[in-house]
């Protein structure tokens, strides 16, 4: 069994000093920190003014910085070879994963932050490419840092708003995986011991979702199959939903109901609008069973989701399924894909004493398969970006 740790925060963050001042010649002045999520339901909802539930986990990204004197910005990162060197308005267009880091600086000082040159160098316990938002968790970790240079306080509402702005626009606009804000907001705004309700709606907003989890443990397994958010399937999906709306006469999904999409012509378009019209409903739902304590109910949901996102949006594979269903074979509560799809990861609720059991039945399924194996991790509900 592959379990990934969290590691502890202070320890990481010590560690990540010390590598620091031996790169740059002296220590850093901030560590930021931002954690990766898990989504418990509500799937390509965000671009489509939907509602979603992640979990923001304890596995995080940690994000050293020192101001330079000059307008310079160095990123590195343990989990790359290749760094990036260039001045703030290069970073507007910085290759590779750098565009994720010098991107948010880019973006800070777009909004009128008075952004110095930098030495960044970051550490992360989050999978990376596995579904979880590594990226979100390094855009926000480096917003972190940002904000502490900048003597900014993360307490303020201002300052998380433009934290998460500023990672949208990196990935968005630097990078040019045309996602939807769900990542960048749970991990700015999430807190130990709930689940973030989003509401991407006109006029919504956050609420924190007290998650008692009454003797369960969210069980995430990373299929380590990997998903490409800068590739065609993410941006046809949205494509797909954009033009349902259209043909609805509709700004986006989120004013639809089911009557009139079943009406729409083109079948592929039809079963991309179901998802996301059932699929917001089941947000509320769940919401609903878990304040309520109706795990069988939230196992009902899950399972609803999971079939929506492999038949009718199409974004699971054959190692999503495999997981999820003999998850719950092995008597997990509740299972779904979760994030972006294509790959990546699946979430399930599991009682506590059944964790092993569920993890040596995927685990033994895999390799009857032929998959590689599966790495799991404890999805404990925690703390945004620090
Ligand atoms: P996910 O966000 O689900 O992990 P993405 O494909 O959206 O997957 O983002 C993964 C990419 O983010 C990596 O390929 C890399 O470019 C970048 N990335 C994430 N974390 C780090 C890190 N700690 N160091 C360098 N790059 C990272
Ligand atoms: C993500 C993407 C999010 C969201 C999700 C699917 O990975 O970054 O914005 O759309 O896929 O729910």
């Amino acid at each position: 069994m592959h379990l990934a740790e969290s590691g502890d925060p202070t320890a990481l963050s010590a560690a990540l000093r010390e590598r620091f001042a031996e790169r740059v010649g002296e220590p850093p002045t901030v560590v930021g920190r931002a954690p990766g999520r898990v989504n418990l339901i509500g799937e390509h909802t965000d671009y489509n003014a939907g509602l979603c539930l992640p979990v923001a986990l304890p596995h995080a990204t940690y994000a050293a910085a020192r101001a330079r004197a000059d307008d310079r910005v160095r990123v590195a990162s343990l989990q790359q070879d290749d760094g990036w060197e260039g001045t703030l308005d290069e970073a507007a267009s910085a290759p590779g994963w750098a565009g994720y880091a010098a991107g948010v600086l880019w973006a800070l000082r777009e909004a009128g932050h008075a952004v110095p040159g930098v030495d960044l160098v970051v550490d992360s316990r989050v999978p990376l490419g596995a579904g979880l938002s590594s990226s979100a968790a390094l855009e926000c970790a480096v917003g972190a840092a940002a904000a502490g240079l900048l003597g900014l306080d993360l307490a303020d509402e201002g300052v998380r708003e433009a934290l998460v702005a500023a990672g949208m626009r990196a990935e968005t606009e630097v990078v040019g995986a045309p996602t939807g804000g769900m990542d960048q907001t749970v991990a700015v705004r999430g807190e130990a011991g709930h689940a973030l309700l989003i509401d991407f709606g006109p006029g919504g907003g956050t609420t924190q979702v007290p998650l008692d989890l009454a003797g369960h443990t969210l069980l995430v397994t990373d299929t380590r199959v990997s998903h490409e958010l800068v590739d065609g399937g993410y941006a046809a999906r949205r494509a797909d939903c954009e033009a349902a709306a259209a043909a609805l006469g509709l700004d986006t999904l989120r004013e639809a109901t089911l009557e009139p999409v079943e009406t729409l012509d083109d079948e592929r378009v039809r079963r991309r609008a179901t998802h996301i019209v059932t699929e917001i409903a089941r947000v509320t739902a769940t919401v609903a069973a878990l304040e309520a304590g109706d795990w069988a109910e939230v196992g009902r949901l899950f399972d609803a989701s999971h079939a929506s996102m492999r038949d009718d949006f199409e974004i699971s594979c054959p190692e999503l399924d495999v997981a999820v269903a003999v998850a719950v074979e092995a008597g997990a509560v509740a299972a779904r894909m979760t994030g972006g799809g294509f790959g990546g990861s699946s979430v399930a609720v599991v009682a506590d004493e059944r964790v092993d059991a569920v993890v040596r039945a995927v685990d033994a399924a895999f390799v009857r398969e032929g998959f590689r194996s599966p790495v799991h991790l404890r999805a404990v509900p925690s703390d945004g970006a620090a």
